[in-house]
């Protein structure tokens, strides 16, 4: 059985002391939690003081992205080693975000998957359509294309390193999420790409989250679901309460 991963991506919210105070009530509202993997993605100025207060918690230190270079006259990127050494274990690579906004490519993301676990960190490689492509009966090329391209010459060892999150980018930020049914139909497509077009072993257990507008109301809801392996949840992380209450569905009872 996959141990369900519920990750918080901040994106460029909070300042340090508030991203401080969030991080020091959920080391402890969790510290009796079990069963689920939590892993919070805050800012970059504010992964070095927040990762010195999980370190030795349950939750787990994140990147929201990088450059995929180590080092150099790249004014305004962030290393992924940079990101270790404050102590990330992951990084969102991917985020629509990322690609709308600032043009991400999917063969960016491809040298960002290979670094990250070059680098032993877990890669969370974020895919999903935009309601355009949706409505144009394109979705299931969209991921096609961002899994085939994204998660290009892996090795067998490497595979089982990933996390996958399905982000439909017209649920991110909305309030309107997927439904357990359109979460799954697609889920089951990435699952069944990555074993007959990739080659990934059907035993390697790839966990697959769902993110757009995840919120305590719905997060019971989806995460129920066996296709569903957790959650990446944005707006909803930055309050304690909803997303303790995201967690503790996530746990298998
Ligand atoms: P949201 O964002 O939960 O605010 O919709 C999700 C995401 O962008 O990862």
């Amino acid at each position: 059985m996959t141990t369900p991963l519920v990750i918080g991506n901040w994106k460029m919210n909070l300042l340090t002391a508030p991203a401080c105070e969030l991080a020091k009530s959920l080391v402890d509202q969790l510290a009796d939690v079990s069963g689920v993997d939590v892993v919070i993605a805050p800012p970059f100025t504010s992964l070095y003081p927040v990762g010195q207060i999980i370190k030795s918690s349950r939750l787990c230190l994140a990147g929201q992205n990088f450059y995929y270079e180590s080092n150099g006259a790249y004014t305004g990127e962030v290393a992924l080693e940079m990101l270790k050494d404050v102590g990330c274990d992951y990084s969102l690579i991917g985020h629509s975000e990322r690609r709308c906004l600032f043009g991400e490519s999917d063969e960016g993301v491809n040298k960002k998957v290979h670094h990250a676990i070059d680098l032993g960190i877990t890669p969370v490689v974020c895919v999903g359509e935009t309601l355009e492509q949706r409505n144009a009966g394109a979705t299931l090329a969209t991921i096609e294309t961002q899994l085939s391209i994204g998660l290009a010459d892996l090795s067998q060892e490497e595979k089982p390193r990933l996390v996958i999150a399905y982000e439909p980018v017209w649920a991110i930020g909305t309030g309107v999420n997927a439904t357990p049914e359109q979460v799954i139909e697609i889920h089951k497509f990435i699952r069944k790409y990555l074993v007959e077009r990739l080659g990934f072993s059907e035993e390697v257990g790839v966990r697959i989250l769902y993110g757009g507008s995840v919120n305590s109301e719905n997060s019971e809801q989806l995460l129920r679901e066996k296709e569903i392996d957790g959650a990446l949840v944005g707006g909803a992380s930055l309050n304690l309460e909803s997303f303790c209450a995201i967690i503790n569905s996530a746990i298998e009872i």
